[in-house]
């Protein structure tokens, strides 16, 4: 089985997360606001759930606002705000027409209440599709998700006495904190993209970073095609994940 863009379907990455830098710079290069940065890189996201549908990927993961960007001038952070309150109800019938569910990650429970309502009529209008997961990540912090998973890892001791608790985390693996991080639906990150040329991760993903393996595009987000896309695929598809193996045994060569 090929996907429509020509790579066998195995080696297309299942989950891809993007985190979409740049327009700040782009529009900057432009002489205009940096919202109007903003403004064209929603398109590009409009743009990106499309592509990634079509390549036959099934879960895409968008940063578009991180715990440190409230750090952000108050009235940056105020468009980012109306972007998504205004932009995503424009964006159900497309996401319906591409199957495409949104979900999010983070806490939008500190968003302003119109943005929160977009997002929530947005989720129940497209809950039903099932072609790709588009999740939204809002107020996301990688470093904020796993102090969280410890807070539920905690509290789910609650009823135990004191000698089982300290044999729980006596106990405790990656497997069971992470099972904490209440991520049921959402695929180990395979390949993560991040757009305008920095190469650090800003806090994304960070349980996942762990064997994502990693790509960077020089294009800014508003600037961002189909054929950047691509070749974040195709590179992709020519690596060879090893999760601390040898290739050899990656490869089934050997098994000892
Ligand atoms: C990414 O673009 C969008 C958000 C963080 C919301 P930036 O706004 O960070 O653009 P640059 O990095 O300043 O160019
Ligand atoms: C990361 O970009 C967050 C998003 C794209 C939403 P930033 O522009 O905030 O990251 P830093 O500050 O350059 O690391
Ligand atoms: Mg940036």
């Amino acid at each position: 089985m090929v996907s429509s863009e020509g790579l066998p379907l195995e080696r297309l990455p299942g989950h891809v997360a993007i985190i979409m830098d740049g327009n700040g710079r782009w529009a900057k290069e432009r002489d205009l606001a940096r919202v109007e940065g903003h403004k064209q890189g929603a398109k590009r996201l409009r743009d990106v759930i499309s592509w990634a549908s079509d390549a036959g990927i099934k879960q895409v993961s968008l940063y578009a606002f991180s715990t440190e960007n409230w750090k952000r001038p108050k009235l940056e952070v105020a468009a980012l705000m109306g972007l998504i309150a205004t932009l995503l109800p424009l964006e159900v019938a497309k996401m319906n027409e591409k199957g495409a569910r949104l979900l999010t990650l983070g806490d939008i429970s500190k968003f302003p209440w119109l943005a929160r309502r977009a997002l929530q009529k947005a989720m129940q209008a497209t809950a039903h599709n099932s072609t790709i997961d588009v999740i939204l990540c809002l107020n996301y912090g990688g470093q904020q998700e796993i102090v969280e998973a410890a807070r539920h890892f905690y509290a789910s001791l609650d009823q135990q006495t004191d000698k089982q608790k300290q044999a729980a985390f006596e106990q405790l693996t990656p497997e069971t904190l992470y099972s904490f991080m209440q991520r049921d639906e959402i695929l180990p990150v395979d390949l993560m993209i991040r757009t305008g040329g920095e190469k650090r991760i800003s806090n994304f993903h960070l349980w996942d970073a762990a064997y994502t393996e990693f790509y960077f595009s020089d294009t800014n987000w508003p600037a961002y095609s189909q054929q950047d896309l691509q070749a974040a695929l195709t590179d992709y598809a020519s690596r060879e994940r090893r999760f601390g193996k040898t290739s050899e045994q990656v490869q089934g060569k050997d098994h000892e």
